[in-house]
């Protein structure tokens, strides 16, 4: 199927959607909706296409996209390493059975717990985000006679939004040292005079869903133009670079984003540029994709329960789910391809809004979703790329149950993450009687 479709995704004899090779009737009738269906074959491929992509480079899986046992998993199996970004997800990483050197830590505010576990479990690298973790690190290290790996985080000062980027500026950022501030300078003069806390690299990671590379290049730019400034400053030269991820997905048929392969060749081609320019020997590289590993690879299936026609107005399609297992629309205007899914209809589309079933407006799934005029309750929906922070930023609102996840192969389906319940909902209250 073309669109922001997963790569198995196709229609059986009787017109229903099928991923990896099972009808979603037979996932809607077993497993109930709304439903989060990862085609694992999807998944898979673009683990690999990015390794392909990128060669020699460590491609590192952002768990924050989904950061769920079987996805860290089956990750972990396509030799990605994988970024944490709070106890949690070192929690669920490591209890996943990633090995902790395969890890990295994340945040712009770890508490002491979480660098602790981080240090204690011997993660792989620790990317220091301010003055205060430098000095927090260090006396943490200290006290268990470790030296801490790190990764200085820089924020670079580029726009990746609008595909235009400022090397100065002011770079007013939660994250990391601000480059044009001159922070960075600072914060590598101070790391510098630690005895526990070893620079080996900086991490550079400039922003999300991103279409063309330019942004991606003026990273490289900056980052390296730093490397070698530091290099003639300090002599020393830092050995590794981390570029973050950000790559942009396709989540309507309007996406064009770029094809990892040519992201990859021009990253790789800017870095053996600028590295001989500067005389500086190419680093080891790592890139740390979330949403292009993991969304693509996802539909989520909503049962359709009310249709109401406003005449003249609009016509409002309501869904089982909504903002509380899909809070992008109401958050960043994301839009997603909205499908037909339990059988084709030779019906002329029209302009619906699909709204979930919360008690607010802006509980949205999509706007003019072109589907077919003889729509009816109890007919299915897919909505596309739901594989990235969708099941992460899910919530409980209106205390409703988070949906199940299911991955499918080969004709086969496996359960990923079980239903809530609604006990489950109310397994942390404290009754007063
Ligand atoms: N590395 C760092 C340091 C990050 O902060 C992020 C994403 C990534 C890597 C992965 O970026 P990706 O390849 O997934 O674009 N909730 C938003 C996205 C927030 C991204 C946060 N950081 C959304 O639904 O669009």
């Amino acid at each position: 199927m073309t669109g922001p479709w997963p790569l198995t995704a196709d229609r059986d004899a009787d017109g229903a959607l099928t991923i990896g090779g099972v009808s979603v009737r037979e996932l809607a009738r077993e497993h109930g909706t709304p439903l989060w269906v990862v085609d694992e074959a999807d998944l898979r491929t673009r683990c690999r296409r990015y390794v392909e992509g990128f060669p020699g480079v460590e491609v590192t899986y952002a768990s924050k996209a989904w950061c769920t046992t079987g996805v860290l998993q089956l990750v972990d199996e396509e030799g990605l390493l994988i970024d944490v970004a709070s106890g949690g997800e070192l929690f669920t990483a490591l209890n996943a059975g990633v090995p902790a050197d395969r890890l990295i830590l994340h945040g712009n505010n770890k508490s002491e717990d979480e660098l602790e576990r981080a240090l204690d479990a011997g993660v792989g690298r620790i990317v220091v985000d301010s003055f205060d973790e430098l000095e927090r690190l260090e006396r943490l290290a200290a006290a268990r006679e470790v030296v801490a790996p790190v990764w200085l985080r820089i924020t670079p000062g580029i726009d990746a939004h609008t595909h235009e980027y400022v090397r100065t500026g002011h770079d007013d950022s939660k994250f990391g040292f601000t480059l044009s501030l001159g922070l960075a300078d600072q914060a590598f003069a101070r790391a510098l005079e630690l005895d526990h806390v070893d620079v080996v690299g900086v991490h550079a990671h400039i922003g999300s869903q991103i279409f063309g590379t330019d942004p991606f290049i003026a990273n490289v730019e900056v980052a390296l133009d730093l490397l070698a400034r530091w290099r003639d400053e300090h002599d020393v030269t830092l050995a590794e670079l981390n570029l973050g991820g950000g790559m942009g997905i396709r989540y309507t048929h309007e996406d064009h984003p770029v094809e990892v392969h040519r992201y990859g060749k021009a990253v790789l081609e800017s870095v053996d540029e600028r590295c001989e320019a500067l005389d500086l020997p190419r680093p080891r590289l790592i890139v740390e994709p979330g949403r292009a590993i993991v969304g693509p690879s996802t539909i989520t299936l909503y049962e359709v329960g009310t249709i109401k026609e406003l005449p003249g107005l609009s016509t409002w399609v309501s869904v089982d789910g909504g903002m509380s297992d899909n809070i992008r629309p109401a958050l960043y205007d994301a839009e997603h391809d909205v499908l037909l899914a339990n059988r084709v209809s030779d019906a002329e589309p029209r302009a619906v809004t699909v709204v979930g079933k919360h008690c607010e407006s802006g509980d949205l799934v999509r706007d003019h979703a072109p589907l077919p005029r003889d729509l009816a309750l109890g007919d299915l929906l897919a909505v596309a790329a739901t594989g990235a922070y969708t099941a992460s930023m899910a919530s409980n609102y209106n205390q409703l149950p988070r949906p199940a996840a299911v991955r499918v192969r080969d004709g086969q389906v496996q359960p990923l993450v079980h239903r809530e319940t609604e006990e489950d909902l109310i397994r942390r209250d404290v009754p007063l009687r």
